[in-house]
């Protein structure tokens, strides 16, 4: 018998008040009160407590319920009645019990557990409350990122995972052999791909899992994310800061619309991500060395003789999390940082044609602490420039003829920018670290499962 048509979930419940159905999951949780059983079953969708009164039901079936344990698999058969006291608004008067199987010994109980055995127990970790409502931010997440280009006149142009050669730097790529051709890298952007697909489609995006062999162990890093690129032919670097502004506004009123109860499970302080309403705050890289420097946000520095001493932040380096995380502090809503110095940013970049010592660069970076989520820029588009790049970041040139290519047929100005979705789900589910915000995450010291 086809389960499909008759399946209801928890979710349902509030609209089939009065009526009978049969709900499929796993018990949450039990307790026993006497001639009552109270049951918190949970399939995915939500949780609700089912009841069983020992008079009304007949002690065979009591049984059953009073036999079922954590984890335990269940499909409960039940009248739906209006409750002001739950969560839900409803509970089910159980009238029939399926057991699937019984449960023994669960490892995550409700006490306390340390990070490492949740780790390695994320396969059923992921059943837990938390992680289940930050999972289902994280799909709202990506819907929104999806109906945002899918609506705006972008088209989804998938990358390669296998590449000839890297992208954001050498010195974080997974390395594998690749039959006769030598040595292939996990790509740790798909974006050389999209400014191709942007010369054939107008504007594109890439969406799909990227990969850096980041030695950090940070909160904010993954050796495998997923990041979304879009790139957009004839759209200078002010037109790619209003798309990123744009789609940043349209992802957090999305989730807030679609995952209040997520929100609420977190505990998350729903007025900060409400007053993501663009626009948002622009400075250059210029501006914002200023602002450190102005309010004595001081950079330590070691010298030869290994002391440290405190000096003023110097025009030319590139800011760590220290500076993002002073210069977000006056602010309640995401801050664009523009214009980096050429220097720290990619080879692909083009000059500003009114300074060259700077790129035409943009990062997002996410109030509350959560640093940048967006990287991006406006492309160099000009065949010897870009040329020059290359070989001064000694990348090997033959792998980027056919990215040199995009230069010489129907060259354009045009940007694009990645953001990285884990970066972004941490920031609105308030999640502590971002190994939280994946399924199964991928870090330098794991994994397994
Ligand atoms: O700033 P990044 O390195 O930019 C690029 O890859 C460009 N090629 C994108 C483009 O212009 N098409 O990375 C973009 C974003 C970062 O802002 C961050 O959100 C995320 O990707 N990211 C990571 N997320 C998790 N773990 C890591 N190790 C990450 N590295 C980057
Ligand atoms: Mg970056």
């Amino acid at each position: 018998m086809s389960r499909y048509h008759s399946y209801k979930t928890i979710e349902q419940l509030p609209d089939l008040i009065g009526q009978e159905v049969t709900l499929n999951g796993w018990v949450s949780d039990k307790t026993d009160k006497g001639k009552l059983c109270f049951i918190k079953l949970r399939d995915g969708s939500g949780i609700v407590q089912c009841v069983a009164f020992r008079p009304s039901i007949g002690d065979e079936l009591f049984e059953k319920a009073h036999s079922l344990t954590q984890e335990s698999s269940v499909s409960i058969t039940g009248t739906v009645r209006s409750e002001s006291r739950a969560p839900s608004g409803v509970e089910l008067d159980i009238t029939n019990i399926n057991i699937w199987q019984i449960s023994k010994d669960y490892p995550i109980s409700p006490k306390e557990h340390g990070t490492e055995f949740l780790m390695e127990h994320r396969h059923l970790w992921l059943r837990s409350t938390r992680q289940h409502a930050i999972m289902r931010i994280r799909s709202s997440v990506v819907k929104a990122i999806r109906d945002f280009f899918d609506g705006n006149g972008f088209r989804l142009m998938d990358s390669p995972i296998l590449t000839p050669s890297a992208c954001e730097g050498t010195s974080t790529l997974f390395e594998t052999e690749y039959f006769d051709l030598g040595t292939a890298y996990l790509s740790q952007s798909g974006q050389l791909y999209a400014e191709a697909s942007a010369m054939a489609l107008g504007k594109v995006y890439t969406f799909g899992p990227t990969f850096r062999a980041e030695k950090s162990k940070t909160r904010r890093h993954l050796t495998e994310f997923w990041m979304v690129e879009p790139e957009m032919a004839y759209f200078d670097l002010n037109d790619d800061m209003d798309v990123a502004e744009d789609l940043v506004e349209y992802i957090v009123q999305y989730v807030l619309k679609t995952c209040p109860k997520e929100l609420a499970a977190m505990g998350r302080d729903i007025s900060k991500l409400e007053a993501v309403r663009r626009p948002f705050y622009r400075m250059s890289y210029t501006e914002a060395v200023d602002w450190l420097n102005k309010n004595n946000v001081r950079l330590n520095k070691k010298q030869a003789d290994g002391s440290e001493i405190q000096i003023d932040f110097p025009w030319g380096d590139d800011f760590g999390a220290p500076q993002e995380e002073a210069i977000m502090q006056q602010f309640d809503k995401p801050c664009i940082i523009h214009r980096y110095p050429t220097e720290v940013k990619a080879f692909y970049m083009k000059r500003d044609p009114d300074n060259q010592k700077v790129a035409l660069a943009m990062d997002m970076l996410a109030p509350e602490g959560a640093g940048e989520i967006i990287g991006g820029s406006q492309r160099e588009d000009n065949y010897e420039e870009l040329l020059a790049r290359i070989q001064h970041e000694n990348l090997p040139v033959d792998a980027f003829q056919w990215f040199l290519d995009l230069r010489k047929y129907g060259s354009v100005p045009h940007s694009g920018f990645g953001l990285g979705v884990e970066r972004t789900v941490k920031w609105i589910s308030g999640a502590e670290h971002i190994r939280e915000v994946i399924p199964f995450p991928r870090m330098i010291y794991r994994i397994v499962p």
